[in-house]
């Protein structure tokens, strides 16, 4: 996301680099080089350090042959140029279809999109603004069907600069009205819209009975589990505790494996004001980044986002929701079991003995990474007896060490998690998860964003954004770069042969599989396959696995893409064999935007890809509204660029990378 606010210091800038974790929790006093030698030449990256475009050394001339040794790779096409300006790019055979825009009409009594005249009630039946996570659940349900289904997609924030004339970011908090905070609200949530393949073309199917939107003003939201009906959970709208209005800045998401939609609940704490320092959830408030700085004027006009009116409302975010796409008329639930967090998103498998786990980074520097456990097992054969699985499970926080990550389990009455440390309950343990995980020594990483599991081999990729806070003496081995301006990620291999890997156990095996940057500047610490050249990138943000296993990974690097050259984009690499961590560029957006989710059809010949924030990071101050960086995809005076989730498809009707 791109957000420009004024910070304590009176300076304005990024709120998401403020971290929020007071902890000393230990670093790993592991010796670099020595992670470098033995780690980093491990496996398939043998070449890169033989190579030279890094210095890692002792590495035999055998192991180069081999590594170099050009087995057939999966990926066929030719790479795009580097770059940014104001349209998107794709590679050569392939081509890009706008499916749904902001402003897209889902029924078709809604007035049409003009830019001059928005209204809640309009924008409660257009596609929401900022497009991110996007889950593709094909139509029928329980079919393989990759030419019509439902795409389940979050709508994380607004960028009032964008959508009216005459404001900018540093005057957007002052010019906000009633009326443009109620259209903001509107298009926040998710929309559920059903898309169909005509003649090769994408398209919303309007007035289809599975479109919906999740309204963050409207829709009522059932939350369940360990803190539902919770004293810290009651609101005066809400004296049960057990219901709240909607969802707010839903970032990445997952599908469940009985074929619901898990949305995202992360900067949650921007939205609320007032003083929450004068307020009884004080200290925890402060834990999530919940101050006195708003990022919207919400809170001026809409008493549940004032904190001294409303203290336990922040509370109600930071959660993953459940949500039914093939029931439009279902109840969204709020899963509390899951923890409270910035979550990026989740990342589901089932596990050899039927478990269902899920993986969720919490998207702040220094901030943790997490799984989660079902008791009980996944029916294949009766979806209804999944429905509830997400509410009866244990949450455990990662703590790495040089060769293994261990899972310490956040259970209330285990360890430090007691009345003398001021937990009462479960409900006090995922309401408060980040101090939980402080309490039990979780290691402080590089802002996890999307984890994803390879269904083919049961690997775990977790993508680390960047860090530029780390310091020289806050290295250990899951984040060894000081100024961590590019990211990484990190490979988890629970135990087990590739196919029957076991989530559910307490210790991993790990790698780190690439550190991204340009492998041409050694001073950057690069770490690739040695034959990246074009296909290096920055900040890896989100990521989806294709029907092939392979690792497609899209980047955000607000406006740090000055500093490569070349706007966010779809990069793609084998996980395994020779071209392992052999990334190559397919996509990149147009400029002031950022590659958000991204999805695959069963059949991996549509590629969708969420656009957002077009003409926003790393512009000129007066490129606005009136004068945007870019008009993309319209290109119409007047009409300012709009957030689109795209899809990729290949000309000849082949798989997408082919
Ligand atoms: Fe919304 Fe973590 O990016
Ligand atoms: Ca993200
Ligand atoms: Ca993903
Ligand atoms: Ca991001």
């Amino acid at each position: 996301m791109n957000i420009s606010v004024k910070l304590p210091d009176g300076t304005y800038g990024d709120p998401e680099d403020l971290g929020t974790n007071p902890t000393n929790n230990e670093n790993f006093a592991t010796i670099v080089e020595r992670r470098l030698s033995r780690r980093d030449a491990l496996k398939g990256f043998a070449a890169t350090a033989a190579v030279g475009a890094l210095t890692v050394g002792g590495i035999s001339p055998l192991v180069l042959n081999d590594a170099l040794a050009q087995a057939a790779s999966s990926i066929g096409f030719k790479e795009i140029g580097r770059g940014a300006d104001e349209n998107h790019h794709v590679a050569e055979g392939y081509k890009v279809d706008i499916v749904a825009r902001w402003g897209d009409k889902l029924w078709a009594d809604a007035p049409d999109f003009d830019p001059n005249k928005l209204t809640m009630a309009a924008q409660e039946k257009w596609f929401g603004y900022n497009c991110d996570f996007i889950g593709y659940f094909p139509l029928p349900a329980g079919s393989n069907n990759s030419d019509n289904g439902i795409l389940a997609v979050n709508h994380e924030y607004t960028s009032p600069e964008l959508m009216w004339s005459g404001i900018t970011q540093k005057n957007a908090l002052d010019k906000a009205t009633k009326e443009t905070t109620e259209v903001e609200l509107a298009a926040h949530g998710m929309s559920f819209v059903e898309v169909r393949k005509d003649g090769g073309t994408w398209k919303i199917v309007p007035d289809s009975r599975y479109n919906r939107r999740i309204l963050l003003h409207k829709t009522p939201i059932e939350i369940t589990g360990p803190a539902a009906g919770h004293n810290r959970m009651k609101t005066n709208g809400d004296p049960t505790g057990k219901m709240v209005l909607g969802t707010a800045n839903n970032c990445a998401g997952g599908k469940t494996p009985w074929g619901t939609v898990i949305t995202s609940e992360e900067n949650f704490n921007g939205y609320f004001g007032g003083d929450a320092e004068k307020t009884a959830e004080a200290e925890t408030h402060k834990r999530y980044g919940v101050t006195k700085v708003s990022w919207y004027a919400w809170w001026k006009f809409h008493d549940r986002f004032n904190t001294e009116k409303e203290p336990n409302e922040p509370n109600r975010f930071g959660w993953n929701v459940e949500i039914d796409p093939y029931d439009p008329a279902s109840m969204p639930k709020k899963r509390t079991g899951m923890g409270r967090f910035k979550h990026e998103g989740a990342g589901f498998i089932v596990n050899p003995d039927g478990r269902v786990v899920a993986y969720s980074g919490d998207d702040e520097r220094f901030e943790y990474l997490y799984k989660w456990v079902s008791n009980g097992r996944f029916n294949a054969g009766n979806r209804a007896a999944n429905m509830n699985l997400l509410d009866d499970g244990i949450l455990y926080v990662a703590k790495f060490s040089d060769k293994k990550v261990q899972w310490l389990p956040l259970v209330f009455g285990q360890g430090p998690l007691t009345p003398s440390n001021k937990f009462e309950s479960q409900a006090d343990v995922v309401i408060e998860a980040r101090r939980a995980g402080d309490l039990l020594g979780a290691t402080k990483m590089d802002r996890p964003e999307d984890v994803e599991v390879s269904p083919q081999t049961g690997r775990v990729y977790a993508m680390m954004t960047n860090n530029t806070s780390r310091k020289a003496d806050q290295l250990d081995a899951a984040n060894p770069r000081a100024n961590n301006t590019f990211g990484h990620v990190i490979e988890l291999l629970p135990p087990g042969p590739d196919g029957s890997r076991d989530h559910a156990a307490m210790e991993f095996d790990w790698e780190i599989f690439i550190k991204a940057g340009d492998p041409s500047k050694p001073d950057q610490g690069a770490m690739y396959h040695p034959q990246v050249a074009n296909g290096w990138f920055g900040s890896p943000d989100n990521c989806a696995i294709d029907p092939k296993g392979r690792l497609w990974i899209t980047t955000d690097q607000g406006s740090a893409w000055k500093a490569t050259g070349n706007s966010d984009g779809a990069y793609v690499t084998e996980t395994t064999g020779p071209n392992r961590g052999l990334t190559r560029l397919m996509f990149r957006v147009p400029i002031g935007a950022e590659t958000g989710g991204s999805e695959f059809t069963p059949d991996g010949k549509t590629f969708f890809i969420s656009v957002q924030h077009p003409a926003a990071d790393g512009v000129a101050e007066d490129q606005n509204f009136d004068n945007p960086a870019t008009r993309w995809p319209d290109f119409k005076a007047g009409i300012p660029p709009r957030p689109s989730v795209i899809a990729i498809t290949k000309r000849d009707g082949g798989e997408v990378g082919s």
